[in-house]
């Protein structure tokens, strides 16, 4: 099965097809699809595939290439005698931190082999790596011997929860939502999956070999080499703790300064800094927020519970009875992609042009659409609730007094209310959808 990466195979098959040299950089998190994607593109195309590995790599190396270019076998053994058998081929290098940790003389050496030898061939020379943080500082920065030598670059990201459909095509979309909550669109964790999912999530919590025990740690590994205070601050937001000062608090102890820690866990996006969307990025009243849901799900209810899961006294319906809360937070983040489809095909009242969440002293909107340019707001409501036409009606009352204190007086209002059911959709007042409209 292979779904969706429509956008970036296109992206790929232009470069695979271009008659000049190409070096793309592929990367992003552990599991979320490199290596199926780079693969998939050369699917047809003769290509050499090498995963690196901790040591020994250009010898591994020629042994993988001598299959496709046998003339191999008579190169020196350096990566430059390598390159020059193997001019306007289709190279892969999977895991090309790898090769760094080895001899990060590599760096160097990629950059001479590029200008010297390769740029003027057809050659296609594709490197992955999942450690974003060696990623960008050794690849992908202005200070790498590599940087200018990329002709292009692919973040791969999480697929969108309308893909979940197609992995499991008998779910509804209610069971999907809370499949989501657990395994984002990280393929992966989604090929871990059976339905039903509770029962799935049962056995899997039980089991002495769970993947849920090792993945985050193993996740850290590639990023941090003390993850101790990372995996706190983790947990804090996981919880709900989204301002520095929360954060703090949660910790429990005068902590120096957490903003090193959080700058750290933004930059391999662990987590994202999100601002009011009326303000610019730059504002103060940033907030912190868990980027993937795998993430959020295991340091809500694996991580605080590792010694009852260890000693098999956990018991999953601690999980159910706070689940819905849980899902609160990620149904925002479903309904915001369901507006951003709708808004694709023209399916809203005026065409918005960004998105986000806004929130002012106490007072909290889920989301605010706007088109600046014409002067337009649509503000929304999310609920992972079923709600009868009185709680429709009370939301929206709130909602509108809200919508007066954001401060875009001479802005045309629209109301939206996303819920998970929604007893009547007709109201004059707001649109509303739930989950019947995501098919
Ligand atoms: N587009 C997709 N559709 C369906 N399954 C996919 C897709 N992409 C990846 N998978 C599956 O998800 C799992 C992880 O994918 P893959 O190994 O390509 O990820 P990766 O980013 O290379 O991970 P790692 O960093 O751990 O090497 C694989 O079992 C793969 O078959
Ligand atoms: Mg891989």
């Amino acid at each position: 099965m292979f779904v969706d990466r429509e956008e970036e195979l296109k992206a790929l098959n232009e470069k695979l097809d271009s008659n000049n040299f190409e070096f793309i950089v592929i990367y992003g998190r552990r599991r979320i699809g490199k290596t199926k994607l780079a693969l998939k593109s050369v699917e047809n195309r003769e290509h050499i595939y090498y995963l690196a590995v901790e040591g020994d790599n250009l010898k591994h190396f020629k042994r993988y290439a001598s299959k496709v270019e046998p003339t191999i076998e008579y190169a020196k053994e350096d990566w430059e005698a390598y390159f020059n058998f193997l001019k306007d081929k289709i190279i892969i290098i999977d895991e090309f931190p790898n090769l760094i940790k080895e001899n990060p003389n590599v760096l160097s050496l990629f950059q001479r082999i590029v200008d010297i030898h390769l740029k003027n061939t057809k050659t296609k020379l594709i490197i992955l790596g999942s450690s974003i943080s060696m990623m960008g500082e050794k690849v992908l920065s202005y200070k790498s011997p590599l940087y200018g030598r990329k002709t292009g670059v692919l973040k791969i990201k999480p697929l969108k929860f309308k893909h979940l459909k197609e992995f499991f095509p008998k779910a509804i979309w209610e069971e999907l939502v809370e499949i989501y909550g657990f395994a984002d669109g990280i393929p992966y964790y989604l090929e871990k999956v059976k339905l039903p999912f509770w029962d799935y999530l049962d056995k899997e919590i039980k089991r002495v070999d769970s993947f849920l025990r090792y993945e985050v740690d193993f996740l850290m590994k590639y990023e941090f080499e003390e993850p101790t205070t990372y995996k706190k601050i983790l947990e804090a937001i996981a919880f709900g703790n989204h301002t520095l000062g929360e954060i703090k608090n949660y910790l429990g102890f005068k902590h120096s300064d957490l903003t090193p820690y959080l700058k750290n866990l933004i930059e391999v996006e662990f987590i994202e800094r999100q601002t009011p969307i009326t303000e610019s990025v730059k504002s103060k009243k940033g907030r912190y927020y868990i980027k993937d849901n795998f993430i959020a799900f295991y340091f809500r209810y694996i991580f605080p519970n590792l010694s009852a899961i260890e000693e098999g006294i956990f018991d999953i319906e601690e999980i159910k009875a706070d689940y819905n809360q849980y899902l609160g937070f990620v149904f925002e983040k479903v309904a915001k992609e369901f507006l951003i489809e709708l808004n694709k095909m023209n399916k809203l009242p005026f065409k918005f042009l960004k998105i986000g969440r806004w929130w002012h002293r106490g007072e909290e909107i889920d989301l605010i659409a706007l088109n600046d340019n014409d002067k337009k707001a649509l503000f929304v409501e999310v609920k992972w609730k079923d709600l009868k036409d009185r709680d429709v009606k009370k939301i929206y009352r709130d909602l509108y007094r809200k919508s007066k204190l954001v401060g875009l007086d001479d802005y045309e209002k629209y109301y939206a209310i996303v819920g998970k059911k929604i007893e009547s959709k007709e109201n004059g007042d707001c649109l509303l959808f739930d989950l019947e409209d995501f098919s």
